[in-house]
């Protein structure tokens, strides 16, 4: 249920407990809510082609493409809503990731949820999180070339369905390989590319996607003079989604 139909039913409630009680209308605050959250990638979401988030993630699942599925417990696809505001894209899941299957849950992914909330995104509420590799490369070392090429199909057909209005891109190999440079990060980050979806299945035309990058979380968990410029970013993109 979205926030709108919550506030909705919650107005229509409280009026007809007015009603009955005395036929006295009381005026009071609306109550805050916030949209059901699309939780998972359990949720399908049809794309191009018949194409769904369901369906990538099995594809994840069985994926033997890279060496890095014989190494992983759990592989990690993605979560959040369906047509999210913002798509954030990290590297490759951690250790606690690897467990549990989930993006971003371990100390980098705690400071990722307060980086976003300071801007009114939340992975419940309007962004989907994953990342450039869908499987936890051995002693979180960075995930090499071929196997993100291997990954990208997934990352494409994943852009495709959810269609976000902004993709945020946290850290170095989030962005180089979104914006298929080697370019350092303190170059990358902080401005708007363009960002065209490929790996069209259909003949749709996507319009291009605003794309901005920051430091990756576990950089400013080890850095603490990058919070200052990450904050930065994030203001940037907040006065695109609010200008
Ligand atoms: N770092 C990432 O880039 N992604 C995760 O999911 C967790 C940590």
């Amino acid at each position: 249920m979205t926030a709108e139909d919550k506030t909705r039913l919650a107005a229509l409630l409280d009026t007809s407990g007015d009603f009955l009680r005395d036929e006295h209308w009381r005026e009071r605050e609306a109550p805050l809510f916030e949209d059901d959250a699309a939780d998972s990638v359990a949720q399908t979401a049809m794309g191009a082609g018949g194409d769904s988030l369901e369906t990538i993630a099995a594809d994840v699942r069985e994926c033997r493409v890279c060496g890095l599925c014989g190494l992983r417990i759990l592989p990690v696809p993605g979560e959040g809503v369906r047509q999210p505001l913002v798509l954030v894209i990290g590297e490759a899941p951690g250790s606690e990731e690897d467990e549990r299957g989930k993006p971003f849950v371990g100390a980098a992914g705690r400071l990722l949820d307060r980086m976003l909330a300071s801007i009114n995104l939340s992975r419940t509420t309007n962004c989907f999180i994953t990342n450039t590799v869908k499987c936890r490369p051995p002693g979180n070392r960075d995930p090499s070339p071929q196997e993100t090429a291997a990954c990208a199909p997934f990352l494409a057909r994943q852009i495709r369905i959810l269609r976000p209005a902004y993709i945020l891109c946290m850290g170095r190999i989030a962005a180089q390989t979104m914006l298929r440079t080697s370019e350092g990060i303190g170059r990358l980050r902080g401005k708007f590319f363009d960002y065209t979806p490929d790996c069209p299945l259909d003949n749709a035309v996507i319009a291009p996607i605003p794309l901005i990058a920051t430091y990756h979380p576990s950089a400013l968990l080890r850095d603490a003079n990058l919070k200052r410029p990450a904050w930065e970013d994030l203001k940037t993109l907040l006065a695109h989604i609010q200008p």
